[in-house]
C-alpha cells in the first residue's frame, strides 16, 4: 500500500505536518523529486524541525529514501544528519545510486543564471541551490549521479568532461570569473571522499528495487513529495516553476515503482487554506494594493517566511481553478487542508473562486503563463470564522471547528471533487484532526 503527498498549490502547504503525521504508518518514507530546495517542518510536542532533504518520516525513526528523481547536495545531506544526530534521533536514509549530484558549480550557476535572467524578468526566484542547472545536466546526459562518486575512475572521467565545459558557460558566457568550484582536481578530491562517506555508510540503493520489493511484501511506503503542482515543470507557471515534477506521476518516474503501484494505493492534496508563493511570476488572488495589510497580517500570523531562503512569503487568497487543475494532474483521493486557523478572526475570508480572462469565465488555469497573469479572479465571498482554542478544537475534533470553516471546507472538498483526510489547526502533530487515515481508506 502507498500513499502519495503531493502539494497542491505553490510550495509550502504543510506537507512535512502530514508526512509526519501518516508516517507513524508507514515503514518507508521515500522523496521522489527535488532536493535541497525544499523545506518541510514538522513539530512534534512542540519540538520544530525543518528538513531539506531527510524524508520527514525521521521524526518518526522511519527509514527514508531519496529517489532517483531527487536531486541530492551530499553536504547537506551530512549536515541534516549530523544536526538531526545531535538532537537525538537516528535518521537512516538511503539514497539512489541513480540519483542526480548537485555539484559546486551547479549551485554557483544557479546564482549567475538568476541574475542574467532579471533583466528581462525570466528570473523565477529559485532558492539558489543548484536545483535548474542539475536538472538539465541529468536531460543533457553529462550529470554525476551519485553511484558515480562510488567509483573514483567514473567520477574522473565524468568531470574531466563537464567541468571545463561549465568553466566555459562561467567565464566565456556570463563573464564571471570561476573559482574552485569550477576546477577538476579540487571537485574530484572532495566528492571522492563523499563517495568513501556513502559506501562506509551503506547509504546507497537500487532504489526501485529497494521500494518495489517492500511494496511487494506487503509493506507501507510514504511518497513525500516535495514543492508544489503549480511550481511543476510541466503543470506549473513556466518559467516561473522548478526543475522537477512535484504532481503524483512523479512518484513513480523518481523512485522505480510503476504507475500501477501509486496509482493503486491514495493521492492526498495538502492545501493551505489561502495561498503564499516565494517567488516571482503571476498570482491572480494576491492580496496587494489596500489589501497590504491583510497580507502582512497573515504573513506574520501564519509565519509565512521562506524555510529555506527566509524570504517573505507573497500571500493571496485560494485559487480554486489552481485546485481544480491539480485535482485533475494528480488524480487525488483526498485532501489535507492546512491553516484554518490562521484565517480566523478576519473580517472578511474570500475565495478566487473562477477567473475571468477576456469575458470569459475559466473555472481552471489556462495553459499559458501569460494568460493566467492576465486571469482577473471572480472572489467568492464566505462568512468568517472566529478565533477559537485551537488546540482544544483538535482535541475534540471536527465537530469542534467552527460552522463557517466546515462550510469552507464543504465548498473545498465539492469543487476539487475529493474528500478532506485532514485539517491543520496548527502546526503541531496533535493539532491536525484526521477523518480518514488513507493508509486505512
Ligand atoms: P511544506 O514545505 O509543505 O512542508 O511546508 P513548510 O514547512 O515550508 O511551511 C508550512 C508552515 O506552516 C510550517 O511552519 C508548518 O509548521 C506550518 N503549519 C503546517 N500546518 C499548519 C496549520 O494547520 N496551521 C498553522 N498555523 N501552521 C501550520
Ligand atoms: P517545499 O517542498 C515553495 C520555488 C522557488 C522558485 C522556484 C524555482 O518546501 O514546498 P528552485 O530553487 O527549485 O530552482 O526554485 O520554485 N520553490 C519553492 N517554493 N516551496 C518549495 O519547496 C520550493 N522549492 C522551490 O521559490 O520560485
Ligand atoms: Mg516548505
Amino acid at each position: 500500500m502507498t500513499v502519495t503527498i503531493v502539494g497542491s498549490q505553490l510550495g509550502d502547504e504543510g506537507k512535512g505536518a502530514l508526512v509526519d503525521l501518516w508516517g507513524g504508518d508507514a515503514d518507508v518514507v521515500a522523496r521522489y523529486q527535488g532536493g535541497d530546495n525544499a523545506g518541510h517542518t514538522v513539530v512534534e510536542d512542540g519540538d520544530e524541525y525543518k528538513l531539506s532533504l531527510v524524508p520527514s518520516g525521521a521524526v518518526r525513526d522511519k527509514i527514508g529514501v531519496l529517489g532517483n528523481g531527487c536531486v541530492v547536495n551530499p553536504k547537506t545531506l551530512f549536515e541534516e544528519i549530523d544536526d538531526l544526530r545531535d538532537r537525538g534521533l537516528e535518521p537512516d536514509v538511503r539514497v539512489a545510486r541513480r540519483a542526480h549530484v548537485i555539484m559546486p558549480y551547479h549551485r554557483v550557476l544557479d546564482g549567475i543564471e538568476e541574475e542574467a535572467k532579471s533583466d528581462s524578468d525570466l528570473d523565477a526566484g529559485t532558492t539558489g541551490r543548484g536545483i535548474g542547472p542539475t536538472y538539465e545536466d541529468k536531460a543533457g546526459r553529462r550529470g554525476i549521479r551519485v553511484g558515480d562518486l562510488l567509483d573514483p575512475e567514473v567520477l574522473r572521467d565524468r568531470l574531466e568532461y563537464v567541468v571545463p565545459q561549465k568553466r566555459a558557460l562561467a567565464e566565456d558566457v556570463f563573464g564571471v570569473d570561476a573559482g574552485d568550484a569550477f576546477d577538476v582536481d579540487a571537485v574530484f578530491e572532495e566528492y571522492r571522499a563523499i563517495g568513501e562517506r556513502f559506501a562506509d555508510e551503506s547509504m546507497t540503493v537500487n532504489a526501485g528495487e529497494f521500494l518495489g520489493s517492500r511494496v511487494d511484501d506487503g509493506e507501507s511506503v510514504l511518497f513525500e513529495g516535495a514543492q508544489g503542482t503549480s511550481i511543476d515543470i510541466d503543470h506549473g507557471i513556466y518559467p516561473y516553476v522548478t526543475s522537477s515534477n512535484p504532481t503524483a506521476g512523479g512518484a513513480a518516474t523518481g523512485t522505480g515503482v510503476g504507475p500501477t503501484v501509486v496509482g493503486r494505493g491514495e493521492v492526498v492534496g495538502i492545501v493551505k487554506a489561502y495561498l503564499s508563493r516565494v517567488g516571482t511570476g503571476p498570482l491572480p488572488t494576491e492580496l496587494t494594493g489596500d489589501d497590504e495589510e491583510l497580507a502582512d497580517y497573515i504573513r506574520e500570523k501564519g509565519g509565512e517566511f521562506g524555510t529555506v531562503t527566509g524570504r517573505p512569503r507573497r500571500i493571496g487568497w485560494l485559487d480554486v481553478p489552481m485546485l481544480r487543475h491539480a485535482a485533475r494532474a494528480n488524480g487525488f483521493t483526498g485532501l489535507a487542508v492546512n491553516h484554518i486557523d490562521v484565517l480566523a478572526g478576519l473580517d472578511e475570508v474570500q475565495v478566487g473562486h473562477s477567473y475571468d480572462l477576456d469575458g470569459e469565465e475559466l473555472f481552471t488555469m489556462p495553459a499559458t503563463t501569460e494568460r493566467w497573469g492576465r486571469c482577473e479572479p471572480n472572489l467568492r465571498e464566505f462568512e468568517p470564522w472566529p478565533e477559537v482554542d485551537w488546540s482544544a478544537v483538535a482535541d475534540e475534533g471536527y465537530g469542534a471547528i467552527p460552522d463557517a470553516a466546515q462550510a469552507y471546507l464543504d465548498y473545498l472538498a465539492e469543487e476539487v471533487g475529493a474528500p478532506v483526510y485532514a485539517v491543520g489547526v496548527g502546526p503541531d502533530r496533535a493539532q491536525t484532526i484526521e477523518l480518514t487515515n488513507p493508509f486505512q481508506a
